[in-house]
């Protein structure tokens, strides 16, 4: 592992040429690229980079003279505040209000995964396909965390059933976390997405769900975020994403 003073020679083997990744990035072509690293002003990671580096485009992050370069341009990924009523297909026949007429139209995002109409809290949306499949296949596990209000109180062995697998009419549900943060409120972290999965597990134990407000997406979380407001994600975010849904 290089220190911060090391220069960062061969960080990634089996990435890509750094100067080709700028140039892709469009900071200019490899030639001026390579000038740019000799002089020593491209950082990857933080550290300063030399001539032969390779880095693993959208996961690595540069900086070309203390500018982060967006790692994919084109690509826009907004994290939503889900207000309760509002629903999460692009369109709704019967006129209820939807989520994508609380971020901008342009570019064109699409929400990844969804949000039952009654559920809360955190949604990604985002024009990036390959990241969206990622973090909504279950084959990637990326935890969603969810605040659930409950009806009565869940007893411990109540909440080992959430944790250990509930039996819904679509199979067992992989191994989950769920702590009580009160009487009737539970944490509970799953790491797939199905159709009113939390709902169902929760009412499947006997406790049915009266308040449900996602609180995180992998490392992405946001206490600030008001319901109904929207901010894009930043890089940092975006790289930490990426790094969630690399391939085990
Ligand atoms: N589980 C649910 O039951 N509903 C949601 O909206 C999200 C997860």
């Amino acid at each position: 592992m290089a220190t911060p003073e090391e220069p960062l020679l061969v960080p990634h083997p089996d990435g890509e040429r750094l100067q080709k990744v700028m140039a892709r990035m469009g900071v200019g072509s490899r030639r001026l690229n390579e000038n740019l690293i000799a002089e020593e002003r491209v950082k990857v990671n933080g550290q300063t980079a030399v001539l032969g580096a390779r880095v693993r485009p959208g996961v690595d992050e540069i900086e070309v003279d203390g500018i982060v370069l967006s790692s994919m341009p084109g690509i826009t990924t907004y994290l939503l505040n889900k207000p309760k009523g509002v629903i999460t297909t692009a369109s709704d026949p019967q006129g209820r209000p939807t989520v994508l007429e609380i971020v901008p139209d342009e570019p064109r995002v699409f929400p990844v995964g969804r949000l039952d109409q009654d559920t809360e809290g955190l949604l990604l949306l985002s024009n990036d396909g390959e990241l969206a499949h990622r973090l909504t296949h279950p084959s990637f596990g990326v935890e969603k965390e969810y605040l659930v209000h409950v009806r009565g109180e869940p007893s411990r062995s109540a909440l080992r059933t959430l944790r250990e697998g509930v039996e819904l009419e679509d199979g067992m549900t992989l191994p989950a976390q769920a702590a009580t943060l009160g009487a009737n409120t539970i944490r509970l972290t799953i790491h797939e997405g199905r159709n009113r999965q939390v709902r169902r597990m929760c009412e499947t134990i006997g406790h049915p769900v009266l308040r449900l407000v996602r609180t995180r997406i992998g490392p992405i979380a946001d206490t600030r975020l008001k319901p109904g407001e929207w901010r894009e994600i930043s890089t940092q975010e975006l790289l930490e994403l990426q790094r969630a849904v690399e391939p085990r």
